[in-house]
């Protein structure tokens, strides 16, 4: 990809690890996303009337909090992870890059926002096995993606 750009040099020690263990928290967050409805197994999910109600309420209960975890962690993760693109030396050489970077996490975040609107308003409708099943997956899907098209290459390119 165009963003490779060797005017980035090698990322310090501590910036690097900021970037890895805010990674494998967003990793853990889903993790535990795909793991929080005992009911969204997709065995038992085709005879959903094996989840009891206070199951189902269990699960309701704790949607709220992965809804609006993700925007916090996120949000936060994508700040440092522009703080240290900018305080790479020549910067300016590659501001380019920096701002398609920027915008897409902003486009995510934005997202994210749509998401958990879509959710909370699903609420009473769908089955919450299943909001939690398109809820990770729609996740999973946006950040693999973002990976791949920019924090992938923006890592590769510290490695010079
Ligand atoms: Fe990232
Ligand atoms: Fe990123």
């Amino acid at each position: 990809m165009s963003v490779h750009n060797k005017a980035i040099n090698e990322l310090t020690p501590a910036d690097y690890l900021v970037i890895e263990k805010e990674h494998l928290l967003l990793g853990r967050y889903l993790n535990n996303l795909r793991d929080a409805c005992a009911c969204s197994n997709s065995d038992k999910l085709l005879d959903s009337k094996t989840c009891d109600n206070e199951k189902q309420s269990s699960c309701l209960g704790r949607l709220p909090s992965f809804l609006f975890h993700i925007i916090e962690l996120a949000g936060m993760h994508f700040n440092d992870e522009e703080t240290i693109m900018l305080s790479r030396p020549n910067v300016i050489k590659v501001y380019k890059y920096f701002l398609s970077h920027q915008q897409a996490h902003a486009d995510i975040m934005q997202k994210l926002q749509a998401i958990v609107d879509r959710c909370l308003a699903l609420r009473s409708q769908d089955s919450v096995a299943e909001i939690y099943i398109q809820f990770h997956k729609t996740l999973s899907d946006l950040f693999e993606e973002h990976d791949l098209n920019f924090d992938d290459p923006f890592i590769a390119s510290t490695k010079t």
